[in-house]
């Protein structure tokens, strides 16, 4: 007997993944919500596997898809991403299974190769190329870089359902299968902080894959991801509107200030620049690295128009916290920012130059900065609001300049 079943979402398929409610760190992401390792069960005279689990959690997979079907009754596997999330134990499944074919993009075969030191046969399939297997249509699509090299769509026509690997996902745990089941703004703040931090450096590839679901006349009635609810209904067009919003990171006067402190010198600079962003009438969130994950700042700047950054001098560097995010988030490769920096120092101060060059590197449009030695004094903080308004005069010019 099964201790945990699988859950009908279509004519045809069954989701039989599973749910990982303790995961807190995903490759450096604050998973502070839990996730869910998507598979799913296409069933009819032939028996298709969509993906399958993390590795340690082949049994929640083995057993949900033994509440439909026994496991030797699966006739093909499609694997859509060669990531270990969704692919880690395609190779227990395979050995238990023994499919008729194993079919994956040709990337995906090369990647499932390099990646698991394996050598199953694995049948590629072509981009846009159609198979069917008992009676139903499986179309395949490449969406190379969304996220990965091997990435790809897997659509059903006969249920017309798209299996959408990571993209449209998020890591939550919940024991509601659907969107629709679930809150609205937990889905979309979780779906925004997966695309900041797994899908933002391909932004401009994933507008344009995107838009080619519309143009290849796909309506689905539902799509299914690999992380996170199912989305059925109008919540599709929801989820695919914010993708297309966050692919262009358009400015908003939204400010972002992060920050970390030693004595609390470089916390009342970031204080006095927050008072005075928030009388110009900008949105500011503040975000003091204490506490703040950085997979949560770079969340908070996917919709930002400003990073302002304030960096304590730490035995002539910039603050450990700091360059910490800044190489994270210098990774994701945010776009169509201004910024400035701050900070107070001892005796050296390279912490705010340090800043600024990272900064700088990151296609950030640098405005100016403020150093406080020791302090800081009054004039320290003049200098701060000074920068702020700098900040929200040029901001407030390039949305209009934008908008007019
Ligand atoms: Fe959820 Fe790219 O793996």
């Amino acid at each position: 007997m099964n201790h945990i079943s699988a859950v009908k979402i279509s004519d045809h398929v069954y989701w039989v993944g599973a749910i990982d409610w303790s995961v807190r760190d995903f490759h450096g992401y604050d998973t502070s919500r839990g996730t869910t390792y998507n598979a799913y069960l296409v069933t009819g005279s032939k028996n298709i596997l969509i993906d399958t689990v993390k590795r340690d959690y082949v049994d929640e997979l083995i057993s949900r898809v033994q509440s439909v079907i026994p496991l030797d009754k699966i006739d093909y596997i499609i694997s859509n991403h060669a990531e270990p999330d969704h692919s880690g134990s395609l190779d227990i499944m395979i050995e238990k299974i023994k499919p008729e074919k194993v079919f994956a993009s040709k990337m995906g075969v090369k990647a499932l190769a390099e990646h698991f030191l394996w050598e199953h046969d694995i049948t590629a399939v072509d981009d846009g190329s159609e198979i069917e297997l008992g009676g139903l249509k499986f179309r395949f699509y490449e969406t190379r870089m969304l996220h990965w090299p091997d990435s790809m769509f897997t659509f059903l026509v006969d249920d017309n359902l798209l299996f959408s690997q990571d993209a449209f996902g998020m890591h939550l745990a919940s024991s509601e299968r659907f969107a629709d089941e679930c809150e609205w703004p937990i889905l979309e703040y979780e779906s925004a902080k997966y695309f900041a931090n797994i899908l933002l450096p391909y932004a401009p590839l994933i507008g344009k894959l995107v838009t080619k679901i519309g143009e290849l006349g796909l309506n689905p009635a539902v799509v299914a991801p690999d992380h996170g609810p199912i989305w059925r209904g109008d919540d599709i067009g929801k989820i695919i509107n914010l993708y297309l919003r966050w692919t262009k990171q358009e400015m908003t006067s939204k400010v972002v200030i992060i920050y970390d402190t030693m004595w609390g010198a470089t916390k009342k600079m970031a204080q006095s620049m927050a008072d005075t962003f928030a009388a110009a009438g900008h949105y500011v969130k503040v975000l003091p690295l204490k506490g703040v994950h950085r997979s949560n700042v770079i969340t908070e700047i996917l919709e930002a128009g400003a990073v302002i950054i304030g960096s304590p001098t730490l035995n002539n560097n910039l603050f450990p916290t700091l360059a910490d995010v800044l190489t994270y988030c210098r990774g994701l490769k945010p776009k169509n920012l201004i910024g400035a920096a701050f900070g107070s120092y001892g005796w050296s101060g390279e912490g705010v130059p340090q800043v600024k060059t990272i900064m700088e590197e990151m296609g950030i449009e640098f405005i100016g900065s403020c150093k406080a030695k020791y302090g800081p004094s009054e004039k320290d903080i003049e200098c701060c609001r000074d920068l702020a308004r700098q900040v929200s005069e040029v901001l407030k010019e390039k949305i209009a300049n934008k908008t007019n």
